[in-house]
């Protein structure tokens, strides 16, 4: 993928960026990776959902049946933009760390003494600690090659064994931006008879999840990170969903998915407000490529985005490059091929601390530390409470926003 192959944002960025409030205020927000940006559509539903239809689901009035119509409205959406194969594919709850913490809870159960899961040191800590924290899981850890960082899939093969029921792996690390290569993943995976489990938050708002495509058996992220609320999504693969043993109430059929996955059930305003985010984004991509619509244009919106993105992670990256005492802790290149907008750095002899504090004086959020990826803080040795600076950077970010950050780190100091 070259970014000239890609329908350009640009001329679109005055819609964009009308569309997400807060980013009429002072602050240019630069820690997407922790949270973005909410779209008035989600906000809006929000509101109309408890105005109009707080009622319990199920019942046979006018008001319950819209309230229902309205959640499985959203739920739709949810599937629609992974492109799950069926709606019942969707598990919803209150965080990823929530999600795989059940999941874990029912895929555990099915493992017997001995069973082996493999997880890896550059995740972030919710799709690892779960394992270690499952009776009778033997976890063993895939480990990056420690100059590149990169996950080696000839080091996966050599982890797998008869016994390896579940691989764990980040789609994108949320400290190196990296994108592993998940379809391949997937493949050898299920040529070791296995399964994969994929922890998609840190890559979901960037580029266009497609489970059916990457083949994958689980896949993960949050919606606080793609333009939405506090709610967070699940994928399993239809005949994984119900083969796995229920974490709901006990008179909850083994049949019903999701249900019997999402104990307390889910948040029903939050699921209804998800439609907005696929309205956004298919609007984005009719206007970036006219004539699509439908996951053409969700499609053709994911390249805009990457596009710009990369632009924006390639102001940065030329520029940290040409400073001696910079270490970029990920991919030096912007290829939209290899990495996410999301930046780490650490500067010889200062404190990361010192970055994020000095710019909030300006107005501009960026974060620093180990952002739960703290195995991955020891793999490089890095203190775990300085960690690193982290910049993340969305599609509504502009030029300027990098250029006033990069203004505002040299003021601190990177020579
Ligand atoms: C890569 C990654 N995985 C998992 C999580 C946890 O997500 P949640 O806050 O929804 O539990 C995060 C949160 O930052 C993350 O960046």
């Amino acid at each position: 993928m070259t970014t000239t192959d890609l329908p350009a944002l640009t001329p679109q960025l005055d819609f964009v960026r009308s569309q997400f409030p807060a980013l009429t205020g002072p602050w240019t927000f630069l820690d997407n990776a922790g949270g973005s940006q909410v779209l008035t559509g989600v906000a809006d539903r929000v509101r109309d959902y408890l105005v109009q239809t707080s009622v319990q689901l199920g019942a046979t009035y006018a008001v319950s049946q819209e309230a229902a119509a309205r959640v499985a409205d959203g739920t739709r959406a949810a599937a629609e933009l992974i492109n799950a194969a069926d709606v019942r594919e969707v598990v919803l709850g209150s965080s990823a760390t929530q999600l795989v913490s059940n999941f874990a809870q029912s895929f555990g159960a099915t493992l017997k003494e001995g069973d082996e899961v493999i997880v890896t040191s550059t995740d972030h800590e919710a799709n690892i600690g779960a394992w270690l924290r499952t009776r009778g899981a033997v976890v063993r850890v895939w480990r990056p090659q420690p100059d590149t960082l990169e996950l080696q899939l000839a080091d996966l093969d050599a982890l797998m064994t008869p016994r390896t029921r579940l691989v764990c792996v980040t789609h994108a690390s949320n400290i190196l931006g990296q994108i592993n290569p998940v379809a391949e993943i997937a493949r050898r995976v299920h040529a070791g008879g296995a399964q994969v489990f994929v922890d998609g938050v840190a890559y979901a708002p960037h580029r266009l999840v497609d489970v059916q495509a990457l083949d994958v058996d689980y896949y993960m992220f949050s919606f606080y990170k793609v333009f939405g609320p506090h709610i967070s999504l699940l994928y399993g693969r239809l005949e994984h969903l119900l083969a796995l043993p229920n974490i709901n109430h006990n008179f909850v059929g083994e049949q019903a998915i999701p249900y019997k996955l999402q104990p307390g059930n889910v948040n029903y305003e939050l699921t209804y407000s998800l439609r907005a985010i696929t309205d956004y984004l298919e609007e984005l991509g009719m206007r970036v490529q006219p004539g699509t619509q439908g996951r053409a244009a969700l499609t053709a919106a994911y390249g805009a985005i990457a596009a710009h993105e990369s632009m924006l992670a390639g102001l940065l990256l030329d520029h940290l490059r040409g400073k001696a005492r910079v270490r970029i802790i990920g991919p030096a290149t912007a290829d939209p091929a290899v990495r996410v907008a999301t930046v780490s750095f650490v500067v010889e002899g200062r404190a990361s601390s010192d970055y994020p504090q000095a710019l909030d004086d300006h107005h501009i959020a960026i974060r620093y530390g180990n952002f739960y990826a703290r195995r991955l803080m020891d793999e490089l040795a890095l203190d775990p409470v300085e960690g690193v600076v982290r910049v993340s950077m969305a599609h509504y970010n502009t030029a300027q926003d990098v250029q006033r950050l990069i203004a505002g780190l040299d003021a601190v100091g990177l020579d």
